[in-house]
């Protein structure tokens, strides 16, 4: 059986026993707020778990796809994935612990074949200051399963992590109870860090033994919890009979109800026999893949292809449910999902099309049994390659710039003992301070593609203490700023000046770039500009100017402003400015950009200025108004002047 065999016989093992198959819900779910992306089957059933009657009724069954980008920095092990399909089943309120116990066990032992032998259960060992008791009654059920197929199955107590475990298992042990942090479940796990409100209650997990030696660098003994690898988590039953209703208090559920869900991915290791879930049939043709586009064999480079294939199947999903690479919340996960697993492709020597070969792969092996996969493929692979491509050219440009810093005469960094130039925590901040240079970027590239630099050991610490000295330098300045008022501007006038921010810009885009500022002024009723331009301005071309300024204020542009070099701003960067200010060595440029547009995107406005300016565009359609040109007409030789109003 391989793992889409094990996912189908699963529903169909269920859907036989009088549940009822429903569809994934997305990886971003609308109507919760309150976590980033669907992180285990039962999240989208809380409100039945709580007593909502389900539409389809009182047993459900499905395949949840989850992501679990907490997980990102331990990819790369044997087991771990960010995306994963929980397989799952509900009772609300029906059949509790012992029909669910009995379930498992038919269905791992005689549907997919496991070997009882290899199978290990963990209980919960009771809180008695929550008056929640030690389940014996799951692992009664438990014996009884083992030992009608022979097994010796004594019980033990295996203490607490806390308390550093200080027992292993011993001869004829099969069933381990542990404390709340290990077999109590909730969205944020143990009693103690349950949220208020949510459902909860005791667990037994089920591990598969592979048998494989203890390393002891985890601990002295080993046992199902243990983390060398020897025991792998295939699955979890919920005993959902509690909510939580304040500090240490639980209620318990009038509906007890069954929340269980296994890993695909794990039990399909299982089959296999192999601790490494990247061999199993959803993942090993991604790897095959890899290994025919780069030459290069999963054996010498596992790491890296474990990152990229667990990467982009995650990526591939959230493509799918609609999420574009951004710079905010699930879209920034998504962009960093796929700009790391490019890296990893570069360190691999794969340069090119990289997304047109892997994504097609990735949703062969889906497009079967998940419709949608299928339905949005082209658009799934645009997608991946518009990101593809937007971070290759950061990235040339961020080697190039990184290069130029490392090499520059001054002799800024310093070299390490191998003569590689060290970026510390200081010069990561510089680069994001006064360049904008993305910090994760740096990271990414420094000690890896710049092979001849690398990163201070203690970089981030350094980092983060300079955020936070900033931060504290700013909320003064904020506070200093508003205590000396906003020097008469009010916030008519700050509209006016961000409406012609945006009209400088739009008129570059509509007459050309010959357009240049040459005087401004603006009053509680209106704006004025003067700017460089051979002939009349035609209605039709006005027209076009208000369209754009229009159109960027109902985009909502974000509103903020850095300081640049001024050689920088004004060279490379691009920044408008006045025709024959003075600027000193360095200025003030403000952006407006669309918070959903690409990191690499150019702001749609980028001007040297002193402020100030609204928060964010939509503030100048406030009372339902809009931008109109009110007057155009010459002011001199070759220079024209506009009136505009927010009327
Ligand atoms: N909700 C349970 C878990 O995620 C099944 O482990």
């Amino acid at each position: 059986m391989n793992a889409q065999e094990i996912r189908n016989a699963y529903l169909k093992f269920f859907e036989e026993r009088g549940h009822h198959v429903i569809k994934r819900a997305p990886l971003v779910l609308k109507d919760d707020p309150t976590t980033l992306f669907t992180g285990s089957g039962m999240q989208p059933m809380i409100p039945y778990l709580l007593g909502e009657p389900h539409p389809n009724g009182k047993r459900i069954v499905d395949s949840q796809t989850c992501l679990r980008a907490q997980d990102i920095d331990d990819i790369g092990d044997n087991r771990h994935t960010t995306f994963f399909e929980m397989i799952g089943n509900w009772s609300m309120g029906d059949y509790f612990k012992k029909q669910q116990i009995e379930w498992m066990w038919e269905f791992l032992t005689e549907v997919v074949g496991l070997d009882p032998s290899k199978l290990y259960v963990t209980c919960f060992i009771g809180a008695p200051e929550y008056g929640i008791p030690k389940d014996t009654e799951a692992a009664d059920v438990w014996k009884g399963l083992f030992e009608s197929k022979g097994l010796s199955s004594d019980q033990a107590d295996i203490g607490s992590e806390e308390d550093g475990y200080k027992r292993g298992i011993n001869e004829g042990e099969r069933i381990f109870y542990y404390n709340g942090s290990k077999n109590w479940w909730s969205r944020n796990g143990a009693p103690e860090s349950t949220p208020i409100g949510d459902p909860c209650g005791p667990d037994s997990e089920m591990f598969y033994d592979f048998g494989t030696p203890h390393n002891p660098e985890f601990g002295e003994h080993c046992h199902p919890n243990c983390d060398c690898g020897r025991f792998m988590e295939i699955g979890n039953n919920v005993f959902m009979a509690y909510r939580k209703v304040g500090e240490g208090k639980f209620e318990e559920l009038e509906q007890k109800n069954i929340d269980h869900g296994s890993g695909l991915e794990r039990i399909a290791a299982a089959k296999l026999n192999d601790p490494d879930v990247f061999k199993i049939s959803l993942m090993w043709p991604i790897i095959e893949k890899l290994e025919t586009l780069s030459g290069k064999t999963y054996d010498a480079h596992t790491n890296a292809m474990r990152v990229i294939a667990d990467h982009l199947r995650a990526a591939t999903f959230l493509a799918v449910d609609g999420c574009v690479p951004s710079n905010k919340q699930q879209g920034y996960v998504m962009r960093r999902l796929v700009r790391r697993a490019m890296v990893k492709a570069f360190d691999l020597g794969v340069e090119q099309n990289f997304m047109q070969e892997i994504v097609p792969v990735i949703a062969d092996l889906y497009h079967e049994d998940f419709p949608e996969v299928a339905e949005k493929r082209d658009e799934v692979i645009t997608v991946m390659m518009k990101e593809e491509k937007a971070f290759r050219q950061t990235l040339r440009k961020g080697i190039h710039e990184l290069t130029k810093y490392a090499n520059s005469e001054d002799g800024r960094l310093k070299r390490d003992s191998e003569g590689r130039f060290v970026f510390t925590g200081d010069v990561i901040f510089t680069l994001y301070d006064t360049y904008g240079y993305p910090v994760e970027l740096a990271a990414e590239l420094i000690g890896t593609q710049l092979t001849l630099s690398t990163l201070a050991a203690n970089w981030r610490e350094e980092f983060n203490a300079k955020m936070q000295e900033q931060r504290e330098r700013s909320q003064t300045a904020a506070k200093g700023t508003f205590k000396g008022g906003l020097g008469g501007q009010t916030l008519q006038h700050k509209k006016y000046h961000t409406a012609t921010h945006l009209m400088y810009q739009a008129l570059r885009e509509v007459l050309g770039d010959h357009v240049v500022q040459r005087g401004s002024n603006i009053t509680e009723e209106r704006l004025r500009f003067d700017f460089s331009h051979p002939e009349k301005v035609t209605r039709e071309q006005l027209d076009k100017v208000e369209e754009i300024v229009n159109r960027e204020i109902a985009k909502d542009l974000q509103i903020s402003f850095a300081e640049y070099p001024t050689k920088e701003a004004t060279g490379p960067l691009g920044a408008l400015g006045q025709f024959g200010d003075r600027y000193g060595d360095t200025v003030k440029v403000y952006s407006m950009k669309d918070k959903n547009a690409p990191e690499d995107e150019r702001p749609f406005s980028f001007e040297i200025c002193g402020g100030p300016h609204v928060d964010h565009t939509l503030q100048l359609f406030e009372g339902g108004k809009k931008f109109k040109i009110t007057k155009e007409e010459a002011s001199s030789a070759g220079i024209r002047r506009i009136k505009a109003v927010l009327a």
